[in-house]
């Protein structure tokens, strides 16, 4: 892995003091991109596992600290029985495969999502890869499995309402900071940069609380085909843009100075 100071020389086109701290992804348009070549949707999402590791390897040569990839959601659990345990079984295959090249880049694999619907040898691996990363320094990778956020933001209420009951809290001092706080991603910034493939332009049940200010980027590249060049474009579009978080683009340029 390139230290960060090598930004400039890999891609002179970035700006090294505005790389997004935290860049989420929805990955999508696996089926379709298999479609297109007459096979089946699961060879898409096998070829999906590629365009995972080009953005990982980028974004950690970018200084990314944190990537969190949407690799299946609870809705994704309505899909044909036979789609999801090839998935469950290519993600098991994966997690396995992946943790030398996940400790020689020095990174930090979590999951995000309610861990106890996936089957149980998923788990076992996932949870093997999460300790012997969990002291990696590198970017941190966020696997968002069986997750939803509405799923996360139950559990939050639920959690905050117990404390409002025991009589820790009370319901006037529910704050952003209690309900932030509450949510599984807690522990990570809010997303700078969202990106979404395929060419569909909705949210699908990611990260709802958290986006609120993050800067949307959406392609119509199927996720297969998703490359390192595609990564940096989205990349050179969020430094383009003015973050203004309600306030006046003039308050912003004072604040610059
Ligand atoms: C994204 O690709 C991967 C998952 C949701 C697991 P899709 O499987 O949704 O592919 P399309 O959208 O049908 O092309
Ligand atoms: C979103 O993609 C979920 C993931 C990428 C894991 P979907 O393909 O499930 O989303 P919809 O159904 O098109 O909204
Ligand atoms: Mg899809």
């Amino acid at each position: 892995m390139k230290p960060l100071k090598s930004v400039n020389s890999s891609y002179p086109q970035i700006h090294p003091d505005r790389i997004p701290q935290h860049v989420a992804v929805i990955m999508d348009g696996n089926g379709r991109w298999a479609k297109k070549l007459g096979h089946l949707r699961i060879f898409g999402h096998k070829q999906g596992v590629t365009a995972v590791r080009t953005c990982l390897e980028v974004a950690s040569e970018l200084g990314v600290k944190f990537l969190t990839m949407y690799a299946f959601s609870t809705e994704n659990w309505n899909r044909p029985a036979i789609e999801v345990s090839a998935l469950m079984q290519l993600l098991v295959d994966t997690v396995e495969k992946e943790l030398p090249e996940l400790m020689k880049n020095n990174v930090r694999l979590r999951t995000l999502g309610n861990m106890e619907q996936l089957p149980k040898n998923a788990r076992t691996k996932l949870e093997h890869t999460e300790t012997a990363t969990a002291n990696n320094t590198g970017t941190t990778l966020i696997l968002a499995l069986s997750y939803s956020s509405r799923w996360d933001i139950i559990q939050a209420v639920q959690a905050i309402a117990e404390n409002v009951q025991k009589g820790l809290i009370s319901p006037s001092e529910i704050s952003e900071t209690t309900i932030s706080n509450s949510l599984r991603t807690s522990e990570y910034p809010e997303p700078d940069l969202l990106i979404r493939t395929s060419g569909e332009h909705r949210i699908s049940n990611f990260l709802l609380w958290e986006i609120a200010y993050s800067e949307l980027y959406f392609t119509p590249v199927l996720w297969p085909d998703f490359t390192k060049q595609h990564f940096v474009e989205a990349i050179l579009d969020y430094q383009s843009r003015e973050r203004r978080f309600g306030k006046t683009s003039e308050q912003i340029g004072e604040e610059k100075k």
